[in-house]
């Protein structure tokens, strides 16, 4: 029998959890991923078809009714993903209802979902306005990202100005630059709304003192882009390290010109052009 465990999906999860665990981003049970898994991946395997419980979500998820999402579970650690997934990962299916996740699969010791599958779903439904492929939403805690919320003005054209102008890359990679809530307490569904909220616009939405919860269409995708922005915000850490004193940098009228070069349109205001 085939069994979902072997499915390339749980193994790319496994892949990222440990890698953004080795990237020092996931400290104990810190950071959740959350995979909408497609019909076509779910078919085929004999170990995922019966409910084994539910959960009560406390929001309506209506919207996913019929859904799948394969989600790392609440207290568990990146660290141990790779190890023993059928414990720490679970495939659940939003019920028709929208008020329930059916556990098909997974969390065989009695798990349950992240805390933060409120702002998984909400986010999940959001994005999915956006683009019909979203698939992914990641949170984790980049230890420079988090750095910058102490430091700097938590305004979104402030910060995203500050991440693009560290690297050409940053531009490219999220054009729409970067979303912050102000800091709220995690696992709610209050934040779930806030970082929802901004999801529509941004990709990436920071959690002042926290971390970032990052989507996109697939888990290299969206893993690529919380590499990206923590880079940027590592090389602020280094400049800032350096003294802070910029002598040059990438100008408005080059981060212009690099949209254009990339195709990519700069979030509307946040260059002075
Ligand atoms: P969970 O263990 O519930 O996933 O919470 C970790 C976390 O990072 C909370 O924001
Ligand atoms: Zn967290």
């Amino acid at each position: 029998m085939t069994k979902f465990v072997d499915s390339a999906i749980v193994q790319k999860m496994c892949e990222v959890t440990r890698q953004s665990y080795e990237r020092y981003w996931d400290e104990r049970n810190g950071g959740n991923v959350s995979v909408r898994v497609l019909d076509e991946e779910v078919a085929g395997y004999e170990d995922n078809t019966a409910v084994i419980r539910s959960f009560e979500l406390g929001f309506d998820a209506s919207a996913i009714a019929g859904y799948y999402y394969l989600t790392t579970g609440t207290g568990r650690y990146f660290r141990n993903v790779f190890n023993q997934p059928t414990l720490d990962l679970g495939l659940v299916r939003i019920s028709e209802d929208g008020r329930s996740a059916d556990l098909l699969w997974g969390f065989e010791d009695g798990g349950k979902p992240t805390s933060e599958f409120p702002s998984h779903l909400m986010s999940h439904i959001e994005r999915l306005k956006v683009n019909p492929d979203q698939r992914v939403v990641f949170h984790c805690h980049p230890t420079n990202v988090i750095a910058l919320t102490f430091t700097q003005e938590l305004d979104e054209r402030h910060l995203s100005r500050l991440l693009w102008k560290m690297q050409a890359e940053s531009l490219v990679v999220f054009p729409e630059g970067v979303g912050v809530i102000p800091y709220m307490t995690p696992g709610t569904t209050e934040i779930g709304a806030a970082t929802a909220a901004k999801m529509g616009e941004y990709q990436a939405v920071i959690w002042p003192h926290h971390g970032l919860f990052a989507s996109g269409v697939s888990l290299d995708e969206t893993y690529g882009l919380v590499e990206v922005i923590e880079k940027a915000a590592m090389i602020f850490s280094q400049v800032s390290a350096q003294g802070g004193v910029i002598k040059q940098d990438i100008t408005d009228h080059q981060l212009q010109e690099l949209a254009d070069a990339f195709g990519v349109t700069p979030h509307p205001g946040f260059l002075e052009v």
